[in-house]
């Protein structure tokens, strides 16, 4: 049982879920809903209606939520009874999105449809403009929400495309553009810690920070998603959009509130910043790899190339390294390199600010080696922030040995963690929209983007191979040797 605070319930509202046969639906939203309706926020007037192709009609459709959805909900919060009860707040109904005339049927619901209106777009992007238009079309869309799912286009020009057509039926404070990691507990905390002390924040520019380092590992592979990953790659999947809002969130300036403008247009004077990548600095500043069979935990994997849906000879990447600098009085000459890739190591989310070694060493050498002070804020597997410092070792002399402050969250607070899609959903219902990326902020990511995917359309941009199972290529290594540093990896 959730031992959280009982969080105020919500008003009334109608969740229509496009894609609510489809994988997101059983293994994110609806779970989420799930978890949100067991901690009492969904309030008693909250309806779902899932939305897709498969004919089934409400009964069926239950039966498919109890085989497929209710394998995903954490088995603490399974109860017949909980299960039963989210149960009645479902309905189904069948309709063929890409056809114009199907949504005469929504429209015929539109009484049914309680409270607010959001439509969750849990598809393949190429749907999101014939929704949008079928719904507008239906008479659907004034004062609704419209939630859009990731991918949001392949590039800067599909999505603008997309982002034009949407914006021409919802206006800006309508859309929801989900980015999952900005739900994430742990993102959430790297505010808190931010804004929230006094500590860091005079630390926290250049003149005391060397470099920034941000990792999200992967063990997992591409799974059963190896053609549509076939199509997209690393750069699109993870960088665009997940590691540039982690970046922008740790180079921000102090936003003036929480309120979603401030804080969307302080990422967005980040995101503007970026230091634009000519030729030369993507030759030698961006990595891209692609695994190879290799081990992960001992036990035999296959390379990339060897996945279902995989193309053969796809030079699509599965790890990307990159050096990154923002262009800003407070950041300029401080390297951060970002990473990120599948069947890696470990799987591992986290942020290494490395300090820059003191000045002048009373006591010696060693004082004087970078990364001797760091602060490590890691965001998964497990939530901790640690601060490495050093201190004398016992005995005579002035022998110093590198030590650490810990602090684990999940000691401290002993409480549930709420995933991320239940904490966006949430704010969907509610109207809060600070953790969703604005459009120009996402324009911005593929703007900066682009010039490394018009590199890479060139036939020997081959990406370097990695064994599943290690830290991905020697190139991503040997960027951060050529700037006298080293990728942390740290046990916990
Ligand atoms: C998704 C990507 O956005 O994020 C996936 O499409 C990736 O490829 C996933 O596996 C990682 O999310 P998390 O929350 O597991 O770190």
């Amino acid at each position: 049982m959730s031992k959280r605070a009982k969080p105020a319930a919500s008003s009334p509202f109608s969740f229509v879920l496009f894609g609510g046969t489809g994988d997101l639906a059983l293994r994110k939203i609806l779970p989420a809903l799930h978890a949100a309706h067991c901690d009492g926020s969904l309030g008693p007037d909250g309806r779902i209606l899932a939305v897709a192709h498969t004919p089934l009609d409400r009964n069926a459709y239950l039966r498919w939520a109890d085989e497929h959805v209710r394998p995903h909900i954490a088995t603490a919060r399974s109860s017949d009874a909980q299960w039963e009860a989210f149960r009645a707040r479902l309905d189904y109904l069948q309709l063929d999105a890409s056809q114009p005339d199907a949504f005469a049927a929504l429209r015929e619901m539109r009484d049914s449809l309680q409270g607010t209106r959001i439509f969750y777009l849990a598809t393949g992007p190429s749907l999101f403009v014939p929704i949008c238009e079928g719904l507008a079309a239906a008479g659907l869309t004034d004062g609704a929400r419209v939630v859009l799912e990731k991918p949001l286009g392949y590039d800067l020009a599909s999505s603008n495309a997309i982002n034009d057509a949407v914006g021409s039926i919802f206006a800006e404070d309508q859309i929801y553009r989900i980015d999952h990691y900005l739900g994430k507990e742990a993102v959430q905390n790297l505010f808190a810690l931010r804004f929230g002390n006094s500590l860091f924040e005079p630390l926290w520019r250049r003149e005391w920070v060397e470099s920034i380092q941000i990792t999200v590992a992967e063990q997992l592979g591409v799974e059963a998603r190896g053609s549509f990953y076939d199509q997209t790659g690393t750069l699109r999947d993870m960088v665009q959009n997940h590691l540039l809002q982690l970046l922008s969130i740790i180079a921000m300036e102090p936003p003036q509130s929480m309120d979603a403008d401030a804080v969307r247009g302080e990422k967005l004077r980040v995101l503007r910043s970026l230091k634009p990548l000519g030729a030369e600095d993507i030759r030698r500043n961006v990595v891209r790899g692609q695994y190879h069979a290799g081990a992960i935990d001992g036990l035999p994997v296959n390379g990339y190339l060897g996945e279902p849906g995989v193309r053969p000879g796809s030079t699509t990447e599965t790890f990307v390294a990159l050096k990154v600098e923002v262009e800003n009085w407070r950041w300029a000459g401080v390297p951060f390199f970002l990473r990120t890739g599948k069947r890696l190591a470990g799987r591992v989310a986290e942020i290494v600010v490395n300090f820059r070694p003191v000045p002048h060493s009373a006591l010696g050498a060693q004082p004087l080696r970078s990364g001797s002070n760091r602060l490590t804020i890691r965001l998964q597997p497990n939530e901790s922030i640690r601060l490495n410092a050093l201190a004398k070792q016992p005995g005579m002399g002035m022998n110093l040995r590198g030590v650490f402050l810990d602090l684990a969250f999940d000691q401290f607070f002993q409480q549930d963690r709420m995933e991320a899609y239940q904490r966006l959903l949430l704010d969907v219902i509610a109207g809060r929209l600070a953790l969703f990326v604005r459009r120009d902020e996402q324009e911005a990511a593929w703007r900066w983007v682009a010039p490394i995917l018009d590199a890479w359309r060139s036939p020997d941009a081959v990406p370097k191979p990695y064994a599943a199972g290690t830290w991905g290529p020697a190139a991503a290594s040997a960027l951060l040797a050529r700037h006298e540093t080293c990728w942390i990896e740290e046990e916990n």
